[in-house]
């Protein structure tokens, strides 16, 4: 089992059960097409994704009593695959293991009260370049940031921005994907993200909001690289509204401080509603529990 550790991969997907004590599956096809990706950059085998959908759609149907139902509730489907060839070798695997846990989890945000995290920017810790593999869901990107989440911890700040470049680009939150809703210096209402060029996870939530913000069609969506030099003369001009990150665990979570060159930047999110993330996450949950048919959700 030796060379078990050179390739790991996984997906994290929820389970929702509505009012009506259906169980659905939020935008599973996305984590099924973004575990196959993974797979085939760590030379694992190739699966049937609608097959692995269907064995994992059954397994949640058999344990359906342990999807919890109250408000903000759900059931975390972790999906993985690693190598477990019986060889020091590093060459292809002739064998692996594809298994599914399940865990029952409480609400992010009990009671619904949003409570806004502070990062640490600290551009001399690196999570992913041009030409790695931040842009895959391996185990391997996971483990050597818990030393740097530490690090945040010691500073004071409770997660890590993760910057890129001799230009600080903004790229994640953690483990979550970053978001500004702001007015650009151009004068347009704006939300923006960065795009997906090698160095950022694509995040199902993050589809989900760029997709819900497109739909309303209320103001610029857009995906483009965010600098902090950028970003402080936003700051400095009063034209950032809201920050957050998103992801499976939480869906949308409000940023209020960043600890960035000895600075602390007050990030006025919670004092702008905060009106985005309030409708992001009404919205999102009127999807996931079923009060709103939409085809983002699979019955299972
Ligand atoms: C590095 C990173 N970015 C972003 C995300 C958010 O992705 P998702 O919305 O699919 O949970 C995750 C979580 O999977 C992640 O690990």
């Amino acid at each position: 089992m030796a060379a078990a550790a050179l390739r790991q991969l996984f997906e994290g997907m929820k389970a929702f059960k509505g009012r009506d004590q259906c169980v659905r599956l939020f935008r599973p096809w996305l984590n099924m097409d973004r575990m196959l990706r993974s797979a085939l950059r760590l030379c694992l085998p190739s699966f049937d994704k609608v097959e692995l959908l269907q064995c994992i759609r059954r397994l949640v149907e058999v344990d359906k009593d342990w999807v919890p139902d109250s408000s903000g509730t759900s059931l975390y489907v972790r999906p993985v695959l690693i190598g477990n060839e019986p060889s020091l070798g590093v060459g292809n695997p002739t064998r692996a293991l594809l298994f599914v846990i399940l865990c029952p989890v409480g609400a992010y945000f009990p009671g619904d009260a949003l409570s806004p995290v502070s990062l640490l920017a600290d551009p001399s810790f690196i999570r992913a370049w041009v030409g790695g593999v931040g842009d895959y869901k391996l185990g391997g990107n996971y483990g050597p940031t818990v030393f740097v989440q530490q690090e945040a911890l010691k500073k004071g700040c409770e997660q890590v921005l993760w910057l890129y470049g001799p230009d600080h680009q903004l790229t994640e939150v953690g483990t979550m994907n970053i978001f500004i809703f702001w007015t650009h210096e151009d004068g347009a209402l704006e939300l923006v993200t960065p795009p997906l060029d090698g160095v950022i996870l694509p995040g199902v939530v993050r589809q989900s909001l760029l997709d819900l913000a497109r739909t309303w069609g209320e103001f610029r969506v857009a995906e483009r690289k965010i600098t902090m030099k950028e970003f402080l003369q936003a700051l400095e001009d009063g034209r950032v509204r809201e920050v957050f990150g998103s992801g499976t665990a939480c869906q949308v979570c409000p940023v209020h401080r960043i600890l960035y060159q000895g600075k602390h930047l007050h990030i006025p999110t919670m004092e702008n509603g905060p009106e985005l993330i309030l409708r992001f996450h009404k919205e999102l949950k009127a999807i996931q529990y079923g009060a709103k048919a939409h085809e983002w959700m699979l019955p299972v």
